[in-house]
């Protein structure tokens, strides 16, 4: 027999379990909702990104059912070819009026609209400025346009600052930040980064995958929430978080979309949204116009939970958000804590190198809207428990 030439995969994955660190894929067996069954077990669960409860909302859910019923299940074919109903259409309309720009693409995951934009836009001769913390979407979209990559640490405007004064004028820059933090929930330096890309004639581009639905108004992001409207001329959301459904999109001027339906690779080479993923995401656009009430109770359990975690004295991070970690350091640690967690009842994401820098893992809670103040509340006590029984909490 010729021996295996992936073995050197299998003894990576050895070491990952003698260092702690190997995970088995979680099993939701119920509906995405704050309290539902993983594993068998119910818990309240604080691992989604479904900030607003959208999974689940009624006027999704029978969007989704109608257009299957009009359209079947799926398309068919690329955006490019054949496969673009006049429901994508809608749903690009809708979602420019919605964020205030020209026009909108969208792409089939928040990760295709980084990942295809960015490569899209810049080639060999260009240079990204780029947060440290920025998502790997970005960094692979950066690493697929063979551009110069140069990174600034985490929120640091003026050591971008600094980058961008080596550069020469004439080089074609773009400078570019998550508009929330995966990992840490705080915000981009929109305002400060904004002034920087005016002053040196940089694109500025926001992914805003975890402000979407969740800050400005309505739900509209970050540019929103920092009054920046017209300052970012790409802007990336997505659809699969707070809005509930899937998808991503970039949001600008008519020729960026222009060229972005002749130029991104995930546009051009993969399958377009099943025609119920766009109408549900339509009918997301409604509730976030109609309901807004939603994304306030989304805040309300934000605040409490997160008072709680600080009252219990864990380090929460800069978080400024939903997104609220509970930091933790060693990696074998966090595992322990988001193991025990889940024998008590709550299931919260422990995170490790290399999703988080070594020696800043965690523990990540997001809280949604639709927790019940109890379900919270349970969540605190178990944090509490096993954060003293693990020497976390004195
Ligand atoms: C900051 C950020 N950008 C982009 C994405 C990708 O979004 P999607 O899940 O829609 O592919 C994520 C999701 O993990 C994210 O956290």
């Amino acid at each position: 027999m010729r021996p295996d030439p992936l073995a050197y995969l299998t003894a990576e994955l050895s070491s990952l379990k003698e260092k702690g660190l190997y995970r088995k894929l979680r099993i939701l067996e119920d509906e995405q909702k704050p309290k539902t069954t993983f594993d068998h077990r119910s818990v309240v669960n604080l691992s989604s990104n479904n900030y607003l409860g959208l999974t689940t909302h009624p006027r999704l859910r029978d969007a989704a059912l109608e257009a299957t019923r009009k359209y079947g299940v799926g398309t068919g074919s690329v955006r490019t070819i054949a496969g673009t109903m006049d429901i994508h259409m809608e749903l690009e309309r809708r979602l420019a009026d919605f964020k205030k720009t020209e026009a909108v693409v969208v792409f089939q995951s928040g990760f295709a609209a980084n990942a295809g934009t960015v490569s899209a836009v810049l080639s060999k001769d260009d240079v990204v400025v780029s947060d440290e913390l920025n998502h790997a979407s970005i960094i692979d979209g950066c690493r697929l346009s063979r551009a110069a990559i140069k990174v600034f640490p985490h929120k640091d405007v003026d050591a971008a600052r600094k980058i961008l004064q080596g550069l020469p004028a004439s080089q074609r820059k773009l400078l570019i930040t998550d508009g929330v933090f995966s990992m840490d929930g705080d915000l981009g330096p929109l305002p400060a980064l904004c002034g920087l890309a005016e002053e040196f004639g940089c694109i500025m581009m926001v992914d805003d995958a975890h402000a979407s639905g969740v800050f400005g108004k309505n739900g509209r992001g970050t540019i929103d929430h920092f009054g920046m409207h017209g300052r970012v001329d790409i802007q990336v959301g997505t659809l699969s978080k707070a809005i509930g459904v899937l998808g991503g999109y970039v949001a600008g001027t008519r020729d960026l979309i222009d060229f972005l339906y002749h130029r991104a690779r995930p546009f051009l080479f993969s399958t377009s949204h099943p025609p119920g993923v766009a109408a549900a995401c339509i009918a997301a656009l409604d509730v976030l116009l109609e309901e807004p009430q939603i994304i306030d109770r989304l805040w309300d359990n934000t605040r409490f939970f997160q008072k709680g975690l600080t009252s219990l004295g864990f380090n929460t991070g800069a978080s400024e958000g939903p997104i609220t970690p509970v930091i933790v350091g060693d990696g074998a640690l966090a595992m322990k804590l988001s193991d025990r967690l889940f024998e008590s009842g709550v299931f919260a994401q422990g995170l490790a190198f290399p999703t988080v820098a070594a020696g800043k893992a965690r523990v990540r809670t997001i809280v949604t809207a639709t927790h019940t103040r109890e379900e919270l509340q349970f969540a605190l006590d178990a944090f509490g428990k096993v954060g003293r029984e693990l020497g976390i909490l004195p």
